[in-house]
């Protein structure tokens, strides 16, 4: 996970250590992509504690060479179909990325969910420069 995260090119790479908490500690809640014995994407993200019937994700990366054969997309079905109890998810995606925002709308189709965004985390919210991280919110996940 945390190479995947490393060499994703866009995401904040976090330290090794907390890759380590969430594999250990929340697995029910994250995935990776194995392709030919090699991790090639994953996704992380966790039941939000003051409402377990949303799942937050926090992030999602599949390796360069694995893009567009929607790996991620499939990472947030096999995760989602692990939680029943959850109806809702809500993600932060910048403006610019516009892969990122495409699984989404894509993903919440196919589930005949519905997209809306929201103000999350602002500029002024972090203390090194970081850009706003708007809120996605898809709700009424239909399930199979
Ligand atoms: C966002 C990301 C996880 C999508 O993974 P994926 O498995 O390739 O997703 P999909 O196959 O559904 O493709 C989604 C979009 O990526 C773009 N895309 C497709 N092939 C691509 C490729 N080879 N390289 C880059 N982008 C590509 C397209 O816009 C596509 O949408 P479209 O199919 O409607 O044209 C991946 O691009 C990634 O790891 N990006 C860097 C990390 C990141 O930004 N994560 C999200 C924030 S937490």
């Amino acid at each position: 996970m945390w190479r995947v995260a490393r060499d994703s090119g866009s995401l904040d790479l976090n330290s090794s250590y907390s890759y380590l908490l969430l594999a250990d500690h929340f697995s029910d809640t994250c995935r990776v992509a194995v392709l030919d014995g090699r991790v090639v994407g994953f996704l992380s993200g966790y039941l939000l504690p003051r409402d377990p019937s949303r799942f937050f994700l926090w992030q999602v990366a599949v390796d360069d060479a694995a893009r567009g054969h929607r790996v991620a997309g499939r990472l947030v079905d096999s995760v989602i179909d692990g939680l029943p109890g959850v109806d809702s998810l809500v993600t932060t995606v910048t403006e610019d990325n516009t892969s990122s925002r495409r699984v989404f709308q894509r993903w919440a189709a196919e589930r005949g969910a519905t997209l809306s965004e929201v103000t999350g985390f602002e500029a002024e919210h972090f203390p090194d420069g970081h850009e706003a991280e708007p809120l996605l919110v898809i709700e009424g996940i239909r399930r199979s």
